[in-house]
């Protein structure tokens, strides 16, 4: 049987990276597309090389094991560029996309609502029109728990309602579900996966791909691994008066690669179907800013510093999924937890402490 073709755009970032790790190693083709505005071509290679020692350790699906990993493709382009994203789809019929290129600074959104909005959703317009032409109408789309905004309970069920983003990132995401939700409305065939994330942190465990901020990181981990490599100072603790058991925000942090899997499982699940269906993907444990610095300081063997600062603004005091139905619906489920989270981390942080500028 010949193997499925998945187009991953934004598929040098963080999460595409590993999930095209995932899904090389489960049995298919990839073909990554991404700018590089804000990833590395390295990472693309590094992705080939973890599946090459995947497949020689044996932990890949049976088709793998029988026929051999499946093609690893990249192409430098940039979704608003539809001439060269059509070529894209020109050279081999694509099966799937999972979309994940855009812009994701919280901070910078506020300050570049234009740049966003255009980036972000015209990018998805342009993909989408594209897919349709070819006739391909299967789209996993990285969403993000940021549409639950201020949370009424947590924790937080998919029927939960969607809330005023509070800043143009988070409206992008919430924009988008909607856009996909509009298209499968006016053509059934469509067959649509709004993946809700909530704290993706954590690295490939081989060390070789993990996550790569330009200048100073926005999120706690990749901040704290900063401090633990000595490149920032200390770590500053947004809010210590929380409603919460130590005062500090509560997150549901969730390790990349079960991340990266449950895309897998999403697709494997989307097959033959058609649809809209919102999932979230997190682990359905809460886990403080303190939780996080002490896993860290367990991870890399030594105490870091850090300062209780006011809160930060637009942030919330807790946040957590119920990932029942990912469980129910795909048979997915997060395995590792906030230490091994740490440790992988730690791992990459340590190995390349200059992300892939090295
Ligand atoms: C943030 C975004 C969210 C986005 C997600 C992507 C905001 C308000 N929300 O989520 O929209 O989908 O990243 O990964 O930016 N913290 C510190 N010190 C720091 C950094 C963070 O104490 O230097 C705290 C925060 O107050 C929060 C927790 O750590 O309680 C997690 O923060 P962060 O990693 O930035 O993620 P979110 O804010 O949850």
């Amino acid at each position: 049987m010949s193997k499925k073709n998945i187009l991953v755009t934004g598929g040098a970032g963080f999460i595409g990276s590993h999930t095209c790790v995932e899904l090389l190693t489960a049995g298919y083709n990839v073909i990554a597309v991404d700018d590089l505005s804000n990833s590395s071509a390295q990472a693309i290679e590094r992705v080939r090389q973890i599946a090459q020692m995947e497949l020689e350790a044996g932990r890949v699906a049976e088709v793998v094991r029988a026929q051999g990993l499946g093609k690893l493709m990249f192409h430098q382009v940039n979704i608003l560029d539809r001439v060269a994203l059509d070529q894209v789809f020109s050279q081999q019929p694509v099966d799937a996309v999972i979309h994940f290129a855009g812009f994701k600074a919280v901070g910078e959104s506020v300050e570049k609502p234009l740049e966003y909005y255009h980036n972000n959703l015209t990018g998805t317009f342009t993909l989408c029109d594209v897919m349709r032409e070819h006739g391909c109408r299967t789209i996993v789309f990285s969403s993000s728990a940021t549409v639950y905004g201020d949370p009424d309970c947590v924790p937080l069920t998919e029927v939960a309602q969607k809330k005023n983003a509070t800043n143009p990132y988070g409206w992008t995401k919430w924009m988008i579900e909607q856009v996909l939700t509009d298209l499968y409305t006016a053509d059934d065939r469509w067959n649509v996966a709004l993946l809700r994330y909530f704290n993706p942190i954590g690295a490939h465990p081989s060390g070789l791909i993990g996550e790569d901020p330009k200048g100073i990181p926005n999120n706690l981990v990749p901040y704290v691994a900063q401090v633990a490599v000595g490149r920032l100072d200390h770590v500053r603790v947004f809010g210590s008066d929380y409603p919460t058991p130590d005062g500090t925000g509560v997150r549901d942090y969730i390790h990349v690669v079960d991340l990266a899997r449950g895309h897998v499982a999403a697709l494997q699940w989307m097959e033959g179907r058609s649809g809209v269906e919102v999932i979230n993907l997190g682990t359905g444990t809460g886990s403080s800013v303190l939780d996080v610095i002490h896993a860290f300081e367990r991870a890399c063997g030594r105490a870091l510093p850090y300062v209780m600062m006011p809160r930060r603004a637009g942030d919330i005091a807790e946040n957590y999924a119920d990932p029942t139905k990912a469980r129910t619906l795909l048979g997915w489920e997060a395995e590792y937890d906030l230490d091994q989270m740490c440790r992988d981390s730690w791992n990459w942080q340590s190995h390349n402490p200059n992300g892939y500028e090295d």
